[in-house]
């Protein structure tokens, strides 16, 4: 195994990414914030979103002053919001407790919000020299197939097993390199599904390949089937206008704007004039489709209605939106499909 560095060094000088937005800096802000929107998400649908972050935000300050929901809006669509309410924390914690500037040791990056060992690691080898593996869900695959290590990489024995291994295989040498490779060959060659093992570096030297077992690791999760649940969303509809209401700042979609969703059992148009100022004049029911969450399924039914907003209603966090608007209006994936679909 000793030269599983050399062969994914030599193999990202030449076929890995050196071009992408975050590389070519040793910023700890513009890393960090990639590194976070990598987490769980493609490289190609981080791009328009890290440019849009880095416009609106060119600095750690202007992150940290900034509103948490305008940091929600920008997010909107990228997933696990979580995230971005940890990277909003995280900025002002560095603000308030580093001077503004991100600590150097792995140790006082990873006590931030938001950021675990793997993240804290990247971003101190990527910006500040240091000699430390990284273990994210890439190089879990990656190094599960290359060493043939059983069992579910999520469970904190497997973990431990491969964090001891991914430090016993660091080069002494171009670590920025050999990171950046086990990200690539991990995005790139050695998928989860369909791996190019003719183009793969460590072919020749991958367990799961000599046995045959590329497809069986890494060992998946103990399925148990999701939980399923169900969700009314109500499209009040008014002229060219249409009714949005903040979510509450836990839970799915956690304080961003919405669709009103329908209290289970309760009835539309009572529900309407009760909570939401608006009398419905017209109903009809769009299909349901599932939206599939970390921990459960949810069945979404929109109701469209045609519906008019009562006189002195102000109800709080409610808003009438021009739909000409909403292209630019921080919404969930599956609110922005239902608006997006054609009467
Ligand atoms: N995934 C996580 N970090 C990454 C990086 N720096 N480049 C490409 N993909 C990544």
């Amino acid at each position: 195994m000793s030269d599983f560095a050399d062969r994914l060094i030599r193999w990202q000088r030449k076929h890995g990414r050196h071009d992408l937005p975050w590389q070519n800096t040793t910023d700890p802000y513009r890393v960090w914030l990639s590194e976070i929107m990598l987490q769980q998400t493609q490289v190609a649908t981080v791009v328009p979103y890290y440019a849009r972050f880095l416009d609106r935000f060119p600095r750690l300050a202007d992150l940290a002053a900034a509103p948490v929901d305008e940091v929600m809006a920008l997010w909107s669509g990228l997933g696990y919001y979580a995230r971005a309410r940890n990277l909003h924390a995280c900025a002002q914690a560095v603000m308030a407790n580093h001077g503004g500037q991100f600590p150097q040791r792995p140790e006082e990056l990873s006590a931030l919000p938001g950021i675990g060992r793997s993240t804290a690691n990247a971003i101190a080898v990527f910006c500040f020299g240091a000699q430390l593996p990284i273990l994210d869900g890439n190089v879990k695959r990656v190094l599960a197939r290359c060493l043939g290590i059983d069992g579910f990489p999520g469970t904190a024995a497997v973990e431990s097993r491969l964090w001891r291994h991914a430090e016993s295989l660091l080069p002494a040498k171009h670590l920025p390199a050999y990171i950046q490779g086990q990200m690539d060959l991990g995005a790139t060659i050695c998928t989860r599904g369909r791996p190019r093992c003719d183009a793969c570096p460590l072919a020749e030297i991958c367990v799961a390949r000599r046995d045959g077992r590329v497809a069986e690791l890494p060992t998946p999760r103990q399925t148990r089937p999701l939980p399923e649940r169900m969700a009314t969303l109500l499209v009040l509809r008014h002229n060219d206008r249409v009714l949005l209401e903040q979510r509450p700042p836990t839970g799915i979609w956690g304080g961003l704007l919405s669709l009103p969703e329908l209290p289970e059992g309760a009835d539309p148009a009572r529900h309407a004039a009760e909570h939401l100022g608006t009398r419905i004049t017209a109903v009809s029911p769009a299909p349901t489709f599932v939206h599939i969450f970390t921990h459960f399924r949810l069945h979404i039914s929109p109701l469209l209605c045609e519906a008019e907003p009562l006189p002195h209603s102000a109800e709080a966090g409610l808003r009438w939106v021009d739909r000409a608007a909403l292209a630019a209006t921080g919404l969930p994936a599956p609110v922005r499909r239902i608006l997006a679909a054609p009467d």
